[in-house]
């Protein structure tokens, strides 16, 4: 396959300033070069893990983002100043800030056209609640909230990143089997193409998310459409990550 593979690290509100400096030199000494590594902390360490990662070609990363240039939005941040410490992608969609904080598709939507439209890489998350998947819908949602992507506005499939994380795999320990896993990518490199067009499909990263381990990340990573993961749980210790990483560098050899 072509694509690059992009394994992401996504802290969620975990660590504290030693802990974040020291899992980010871990990663940053041991990463594999052949592939795309990111790693996405808290906003309040973002400085300090950028300075320990300065030296790597490991990726910084932020979790959110506020979609509006400088001004009155109180606890706010925005791509400019994500820019100005060296952030490269941001995470948009992701379910905790859909399902848990209540965050609506519009904001969603205006998030993902900010980050993008900054120059930043966008790694957009889409995924089903247990229920919805149940009852048929997996694809239903997925689609729609694929259409909070505008295709005029994005055009180097190199800065979309789609992840999919099934909100029932998420923290749960139970992952989506790989079929699971690789039905849902098809499903989303082809509602690309559909929006964009063949090629630029076929460049996009799809990543997938939820309960990635080492110990299952080989059989979802060898999936045609899977080009790497957003991890949470196990991106918290260096060598569970690394192993990760590992395995989305084997994969593409094949
Ligand atoms: P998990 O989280 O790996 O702990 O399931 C994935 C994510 O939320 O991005």
């Amino acid at each position: 396959m072509s694509r690059t593979p992009f394994v992401a690290g996504n802290w969620k509100m975990n660590t504290d300033k030693a802990s974040a400096v020291a899992l980010a030199k871990a990663v940053a000494a041991g990463a594999p070069t052949t592939i795309d590594v990111g790693i996405a902390p808290p906003f309040v360490y973002i400085d300090a893990v950028g300075q320990a990662i300065a030296n790597s070609t490991v990726l910084l990363g932020a979790q959110d983002v506020y979609p509006e240039p400088y001004g009155a939005f109180t606890g706010e941040i925005n791509t400019a100043q994500l820019k100005d410490l060296g952030v490269k992608f941001v995470l948009t969609g992701h379910s905790e800030r859909r399902h848990v904080i209540k965050e609506p598709s519009d904001l969603v939507a205006r998030k993902a056209s900010a980050v993008y439209k900054d120059g930043l890489i966008l790694v957009h998350c889409v995924g089903e609640k247990l229920e919805e998947r149940d009852a048929g819908k997996t694809l239903n949602v997925v689609e729609a909230q694929l259409d909070e992507l505008k295709p005029s506005e994005m055009t180097d499939p190199r800065r979309l990143v789609i992840a999919y994380e099934p909100v029932w795999a998420i923290g749960t320990g139970r992952n989506a089997t790989d079929d699971q896993a690789q039905e849902v990518h098809a499903f989303i490199r082809d509602a690309i193409a559909s929006r964009w067009n063949r090629d630029f499909a076929y460049a996009v990263r799809i990543q997938y998310g939820g309960s990635m381990k080492p110990d299952n990340a080989a059989g979802l990573l060898n999936r045609n459409d899977v080009d790497g993961g957003l991890i949470g749980g196990a991106a918290l210790k260096a060598d569970s990550f690394l192993a990760i990483c590992k395995a989305a560098a084997e994969a593409k050899k094949k």
